[in-house]
């Protein structure tokens, strides 16, 4: 298996891994309209053979203060094709991400989902307890790329535009 950063062409078949994976359009379309709104900062793909069987995004978010606005970006979606799923692909593209993520000087990471997959990347639903959003909960989390670069941030969590398309 093979992780690499997605490429023009690869747009067809990560569509269809994130059809497939979540049995719907919802995500296949978020992705199209992150990359095409140019909110997308990182996006890698896992190949086995010729296919692209999982797919990661990483994209611009806002975490606003009354004074500021700190960076951060946002985990969503990650898919893994369901015949290839609980090997291994899903974990090694988001650590691949994060690992990205870290190089390119990103200090905050938010993402909303199953608490008992995400704690294993450091991910903490207590350290998103301060934080605003219409997503706030227990499936709420955020990991400190950099130590502490969620201290004393009580911030609301702007998503971009296509994520409240998603309504
Ligand atoms: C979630 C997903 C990306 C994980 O990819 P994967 O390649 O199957 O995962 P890995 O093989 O790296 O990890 C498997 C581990 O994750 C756990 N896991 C997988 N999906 C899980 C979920 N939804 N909730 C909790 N744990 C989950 C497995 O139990 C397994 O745990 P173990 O290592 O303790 O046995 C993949 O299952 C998928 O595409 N699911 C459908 C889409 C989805 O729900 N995406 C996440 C929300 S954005």
């Amino acid at each position: 298996m093979l992780i690499r950063p997605e490429q023009a062409c690869d747009c067809d078949a990560i569509r269809k891994v994130h059809q497939a994976a979540f049995q719907g359009d919802v995500e296949a379309r978020l992705v199209d309209a992150l990359r095409a709104g140019g909110f997308s900062r990182i996006s890698l793909v896992a190949i086995e053979g010729d296919e692209i069987v999982g797919h990661v995004l990483f994209s611009n978010l806002a975490i606003v203060l009354p004074d500021r606005a700190i960076p951060a970006l946002s985990l969503a979606p990650v898919a893994v094709s369901p015949q290839r799923q609980r090997r291994g692909i899903g974990s090694a593209l988001v650590e691949a991400g994060l690992k990205l993520c870290r190089e390119q000087g990103h200090s905050i990471v938010i993402v909303l989902g199953e608490p008992e997959y995400y704690r294993r990347f450091g991910f903490s639903v207590e350290l998103a307890r301060p934080l605003q959003s219409e997503y706030a909960g227990d499936y709420f989390m955020a990991l400190e790329l950099v130590p502490e670069a969620l201290r004393g941030v009580a911030g609301r969590v702007e998503y971009s535009p296509p994520f409240a398309a998603l309504g």
